[in-house]
This record gives structure tokens, sequence and C-alpha cells, in this order.
């Protein structure tokens, strides 16, 4: 499992050009769909269940997000310095002295020039991406295109670290729990979305799509548990959470009270979670035509949209036990 964790965060796949990811997920579900598509926006769209529905089927979306934050060059002046902007929420005191790659396989430093107060953190607008390239001429980089974070993935044993385990951490736990799910009275679809990242746009087209009774999304959430953190409580290691609020969405309490109920049921830890900002794919699910009842599994992690992103291995073994146990037996909302 850590194994497929390290290739899916490592992979490179900034919002809008999901296609690399999209094969490694792919191969890793062939074997354990009953049908597998693609669609316009280029959310892979992974069926399991009977095709006759029975009196307790219900269609069941899970959405997990593919594409990760990224950057797009912009200018590149005649000294070979790529000027660039953002692809998502890409905060500037995380990116002096980092690294990025391009698609085509460039990789590159982003820096900018000497500060007049060197504890300051410039905007994006005054930073480069130093490629080692020294005019524009034959330069390996264009407007429009995209880079993301470059850093391996860490096996810290019970921690792991990783860029973009936002939200490959998720896309891993949908892939375990449909290996893990023997057998669904639902048609259960799994959906690895694209654009994220940009406004959860992948899984509203993709919701239109399916047209669930009901859906969660799989993503990670902040944390409470360093040491001056007021306000929030979550911590890595105490369990997933079931998400009751966000900046976006508040979740269909029957949803909530579905996944508690589950969770208690099977012995699994969970933590309840009021999230002050951000948002994920089930906003997008619940306002998809006359509106989906939705919730979300969350993952908590450390340091979301920075190049190190840090989580619990306990917690993505629970989180896919409790949904595994979700979608196994029949939803009585
Ligand atoms: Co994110
Ligand atoms: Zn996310």
């Amino acid at each position: 499992m850590k194994e497929l964790l390290k290739k899916l965060t490592e992979t490179f796949s900034p919002s809008g050009y999901e296609s690399a990811v999209r094969d490694v997920i792919r191969a890793e579900v062939k074997g354990l769909a009953d049908d597998i598509r693609v669609d316009a926006l280029g959310n892979l769209i992974v069926r399991k269940g009977p095709t006759k529905p029975g009196k307790n089927t219900k269609r069941i979306m899970i959405a997990a997000h593919m594409d990760e934050i990224g950057l797009i060059a912009t200018h590149v002046d005649e000294n070979g310095f790529v000027r660039f902007t953002t692809i998502g929420g890409v905060y500037p005191n995380m990116l002096l002295g980092g690294r990025v790659r391009f698609a085509n396989g460039t990789p590159g430093v982003m820096h900018t020039e000497p500060l007049d107060k060197p504890t300051d953190t410039p905007a994006i607008e005054k930073m480069f991406i130093d490629v080692g390239a020294t005019s524009n001429k034959n330069h390996p980089i264009k407007i429009g295109d995209v880079a993301a974070f470059e850093r391996p993935f860490m096996d810290w044993g019970e921690r792991m670290v990783a860029k973009s385990m936002d939200d490959r951490i998720g896309c891993l736990v949908a892939i375990e729990a449909l290996r893990a799910l023997k057998d669904t009275p639902h048609e259960v679809y799994f959906v690895f979305t694209t654009q994220e990242e940009v406004g959860t746009r992948g899984a509203e087209t993709s919701a239109y799509g399916i047209d669930p009774d009901l859906g969660f999304s799989i993503d990670v959430t902040a944390w409470g548990d360093t040491p001056n953190r007021k306000g929030f409580e979550m911590y890595l290691g105490k369990g997933p959470a079931i998400k009751i609020k966000d900046g976006g969405m508040l979740s269909d309490p029957r949803i909530v009270d579905w996944m508690v109920r589950t969770a208690e049921k099977n012995k699994l830890p969970y933590q309840r979670e009021v999230l002050l900002g951000g948002t994920t794919d089930a906003r997008s699910m619940q306002l998809v035509r006359a509106g989906v009842p939705v919730g979300c599994v969350s993952i908590p992690c450390r340091y979301v949209h920075s190049p190190s992103e840090m989580v619990d291995s306990k917690d993505v073994n629970n989180a896919i036990k409790l949904i595994v146990a979700l979608l196994s037996n029949p939803v009585q909302l």
C-alpha cells in the first residue's frame, strides 16, 4: 500500500493535467471494477455493484480528487528566468528554495532577488523559477507550461510525508476500499475527480452525469495538534474525521449520523470535524441537479498545501475500514 502511495504522490498531475495519475489509478483498479470510463472533463469513473437494482440498492458516489496544486508559466525573461502564477491555493511562504518540475520533465528552483529584509516573504509576482537557462533562446519552457512541487515520498513508519498527499491519500483510500469491498447491495461509483483545487469542477460534471442518491468525498482536512493551534480540534492518529461543516458545505445530518453509527458499530475511531475554511468535492455534489445528500470522510493532514504534507497510517487504515463498512450494508437515511 505504501508503494502505491509513493507512486501516487510522486506522479505529476496538477489541476487540468491529471492524465499521468489517472493512468496509475486506472491500472490499479482495472481488475477490481465492473466498469471504468473517463468523462469529458477527465474524471475516472469506476463502478462496482449490481447492474439490476435490488430493493436495498442506492446509487452512491464517492469522490477523491486526482489533481494537485501547481504553477503555470506566465513569462520567460531575456535571462531565462520563468515568471509564474498559481494553479489552486499555492502560498508564497511555501515556495522560496523549493523545487518544481514541469510537465516536459524540466526541473527548476523557485527563488527571488535578495530581499531588503530577508525575513520578508515576497509576493509571487516577485519570484521566478530558475531552470538553469541563461537566455530565452531555445528555452525549455513556454508560456502556459505547468509545474508541480518536486519532493520524494517519505515513509516514517506511522507517519508519512509527501507533496500532494492532498488528495492522493484520498485516492489511495478509495482504491483500497474498492479492493476490500467484497459485496455491496449498492451501485457504487468511485470517482477520481479532476480540477478540485481550482473549484471542485470535475466533481460537478461527474455528479451530474451519475445522478447519485447520496454520496461523499474523501479528502484531507487540516490539523489542530501543533503546540499553539487553538480553536480547531483535529489530531493525527485519532481516527478519520466525519465532516459536519467546512467553509463551503454543511454535511447532510443524515449522512453524518450514518457515518457515526457505522463507525461506532464497527468500533472504529473517528473525529468530528468542523473546519473553518476550505471545502471539498462534496460541495459540488450536494448542489448538482435537484440536490444530493452528501458528507465527507476526511484524513487529518498537517501542512496542507505545502510540499511536505503529513498523514498518519492508522487514520488511513481506519478510513478504509469505515468506507468499506458504509458501502457493505443497506443505507437507511
Ligand atoms: Co487541496
Ligand atoms: Zn483536497
